[in-house]
């Protein structure tokens, strides 16, 4: 593939902005798998104790799994939606059965588990066993919209393909990895919703929105 501008601009951005996360040093599918449910809907800073208690609790997906399911909740406590605690101790117990204690190495296998998405597949995928392809969340949808003026709405579930290929594009064969943790923290921490930063932006020529006005514009989401 052609060397891609945002790669090398969003690589080269990475090491002097990133926050240091424990999920960042490891590359133990499980848990990566446990830091991805834990911050669907919750923040970074309030999800950080719990990836930390229920990985000490629970070392392994073994462990997980072989708990009783009120303990599991127990450890989920404040957390909220306690569905999702169930559903992860659900998981946990099919990779065990069914695949003997072993994450699937494949973002194709992946999605096959319970509870386990699109996103949260590219993510195992791509940090546990470098796959290129593309995480796509909030941010990374936010960041896309805005670069290349993509003016779907991302509320639509249509809208999903053309921003998967347009990540999925992007993303170095030889550094996935990188390439996911950084488009997320770029949207996290540069290209915010409300007041992106874009005077100090190393994209700002090369961002269609920028370029054209319109940053508060994208991305397209409908209120449905
Ligand atoms: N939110 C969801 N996944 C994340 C990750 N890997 N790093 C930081 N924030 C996240």
């Amino acid at each position: 593939a052609h060397p891609s501008f945002l790669a090398s601009a969003l690589l080269a951005w990475y090491p002097r902005h990133q926050r240091d996360l424990p999920w960042r040093h490891t590359r133990d599918p499980y848990a990566i798998w446990l830091s991805e449910v834990i911050l669907q809907q919750t923040r970074v800073a309030q999800g950080l104790p719990y990836y930390e208690t229920f990985l000490a609790a629970y070392p392994t997906v073994h462990d997980m799994a072989a708990a009783p399911e009120a303990e599991v909740l127990r450890y989920w406590q404040g957390l909220g939606y306690y569905s999702r605690a169930r559903n992860m101790h659900r998981t946990a117990q099919q990779v065990v059965t069914e695949y003997a204690g072993k994450f699937p190495g494949t973002y194709a296998e992946l999605l096959k588990l319970r509870g386990v998405g699109p996103y949260t597949a590219a993510a195992i995928a791509s940090f546990a066993f470098d796959e290129a392809v593309a995480v796509l969340d909030g941010n990374v949808y936010r960041v896309l919209a805005r670069i290349f003026g993509l003016h779907s709405d991302i509320a639509a579930p249509s809208s999903r393909k053309e921003f998967q290929a347009v990540a999925d594009q992007h993303i170095p064969a030889s550094t996935p990895a990188d390439f996911n943790q950084a488009i997320m923290e770029f949207g996290a921490i540069q290209c915010t919703p409300a007041k992106p930063d874009c005077l100090f932006c190393p994209m700002q020529h090369q961002c269609w929105a920028f370029q054209h006005g319109q940053v508060a514009l994208l991305p397209v989401k409908s209120k449905a």
